[in-house]
């Protein structure tokens, strides 16, 4: 494995995300050998402080996720601080001449990793600043690694990309999605490609429909303020859910290469249904959780929550049917769903496969059961297969049995975080992980469509769903109206 050298810096050093998700990731692959001694991380923010004070941060944020490791002191030492106004040109000259001496001291090779975790109205002056001072210019590689949200709809990430883009080039660029660093995620693609008996059925001939669920237990939490400016919809339908969409309906690329997978996916995202403001009606289900009691316990209703208007009609829960109009998919729904406060928290992928042409035998008075194929994404990292065999009696009789397989049970093989693997991808300069701005532009125009119709007419009935339930029940009627049901999820594999 190659041991990829760069100093990083993380501009949002003191936000949550680094604290719950890239200061361990980046421990983790320290721990593994992924890097090796020759990295510095600068941590950048607003706050004032000093580099100790920083790495007893770091060090307080990685021992909470992982073991105590007498390494944990070396890797802290790799961490420096550095206050910074984004405004300020003469802050990003002095953190120039830091990254100078990190260089050298950590035999880096002027690779540099730069980390925007921070909220999208700084990207664009941060890009600046970085490319116009100088601190791109060095005879190692540079990239930027952006996190979500990418603007708000289609005009503004536009802007944004426009403002990155003129300091940055599109390969130097890393857009996370971190649901592609996901395990499972990844292994769409290699359910898909490379098993014989999948690929010949996975279009319009033998699948019925497409069902991707990803549901929370938590509510928003202390991100009431993101939140309402976002909803479900700019949250979690944007980008996590049209990649699993674009993953599971591409075309098979040509090969492995990042260009030939993300044309694949784009086409998809091109091919979908543009909606009229009926079809938006017809096709797509907002809810917002109420307050409830679960477990003797009182919880908030989204309006109560902090930082949220109490009249709010953000919605916490959407659910839609999406149609690809292509040779392959023309006629298949994909049913996704999402949403937070709900039953269980899960993510799962189920393919439906066509009903065969008659029924030679029974199942306790029903139709054979039909043939489903769930990709368990979270927590179980897995996929069952469901088939019809003869169990004991009567040769006339068919009874649902499953294939299991599952790659985080029982010995718990340490599969990488998400973070961990698209923070390596990015210093090995792999992209094929990261999204692309015509993959960003087309799920943006795509889900404005829905945006603004929601906008123009604001929901009536809502809080519409209890805490604890799959969602309100218009969300069942979606389906019911082309004569299927959500199939159950969150259940583990056995
Ligand atoms: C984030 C959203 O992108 O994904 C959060 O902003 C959401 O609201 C999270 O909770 C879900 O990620 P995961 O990995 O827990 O499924």
């Amino acid at each position: 494995t190659s041991t990829p050298k760069a100093v990083i810096v993380i501009f949002g050093a003191t936000g949550d995300l680094a604290k719950r998700k890239l200061f361990p990731s980046i421990y983790r692959l320290y721990l593994n050998g992924k890097i090796s001694e020759d990295f510095a991380i600068v941590g950048v923010g607003r706050t004032p402080f000093t580099s100790e004070e920083f790495r007893e941060n770091v060090k307080r944020s990685v021992n909470n996720s992982e073991e105590v490791d007498h390494k944990v002191d070396t890797f802290a030492s790799h961490f420096y601080y550095h206050p910074l106004d984004v405004e300020n040109v003469e802050s990003f000259l002095e953190l120039k001449d830091l990254l100078g001496n990190l260089d050298e001291q950590y035999d880096t090779e002027g690779n540099r990793l730069f980390y925007l975790a921070m909220a999208p109205q700084f990207f664009g002056p941060i890009a600046d600043n970085l490319k116009n001072q100088g601190l791109t210019s060095t005879n190692g590689w540079s990239r930027l690694v952006i996190e979500k949200p990418f603007g708000h709809d289609y005009e503004s990430a536009k802007e944004l990309n426009e403002q990155i883009r003129a300091a940055f080039t599109e390969d130097q660029i890393y857009r996370i999605d971190h649901y592609l660093g996901k395990e499972m995620v990844q292994n769409i693609e290699v359910i898909r490609f490379a098993n014989a008996i999948f690929e010949p059925l996975w279009n319009n001939h033998y699948i019925s429909n497409i069902q991707i669920t990803s549901s929370e237990t938590l509510g928003v939490e202390d991100r009431g303020r993101y939140y309402e400016s976002s909803g479900a919809i700019r949250d979690m339908i944007q980008n996590h859910m049209m990649q699993m969409v674009a993953l599971l309906a591409m075309e098979p690329p040509i090969s492995l290469d990042a260009a030939e997978i993300r044309s694949e996916k784009v086409k998809v995202l091109r091919a979908l249904r543009s909606l009229s403001e009926q079809e938006v009606n017809d096709y797509f289900v907002r809810g917002q959780y109420g307050k409830s009691v679960i477990n003797d316990q009182e919880l908030l209703g989204y309006r109560e929550e902090k930082s949220v208007d109490p009249e709010s009609n953000t919605e916490t829960f959407v659910s839609g049917k999406l149609m690809i109009d292509n040779f392959r998919w023309a006629g298949v729904p994909f049913y996704i769903r999402t949403g937070k406060r709900m039953k269980v928290k899960s993510t799962e992928i189920i393919v439906q496969f066509k009903d065969l042409p008659m029924n030679l035998y029974f199942n306790k008075g029903e139709n054979v059961h039909p043939n489903l194929l769930v990709i368990h994404i979270q927590p179980d990292e897995g996929i069952t297969l469901h088939l019809n065999a003869k169990k004991g009696d009567g040769l006339a009789t068919s009874t649902p049995i499953k294939l299991n397989y599952c790659s985080n049970c029982g010995d718990k093989l340490n599969t990488p975080e998400a973070y961990e693997r698209l923070i390596y991808d990015c210093m090995l300069g792999d992209s094929t992980n990261f999204t692309h701005w015509d993959e960003v532009a087309l799920s943006w125009k795509f889900v404005d469509t829905i945006a603004q119709v929601w906008e123009k007419e604001k929901a009536q009935n809502f809080p519409n769903y209890e805490s604890g339930s799959m969602g309100p029940k218009e969300s069942d009627g979606l389906l019911d109206k082309d004569g299927f049901h959500w199939w159950p999820i969150g259940t583990t594999i056995e």
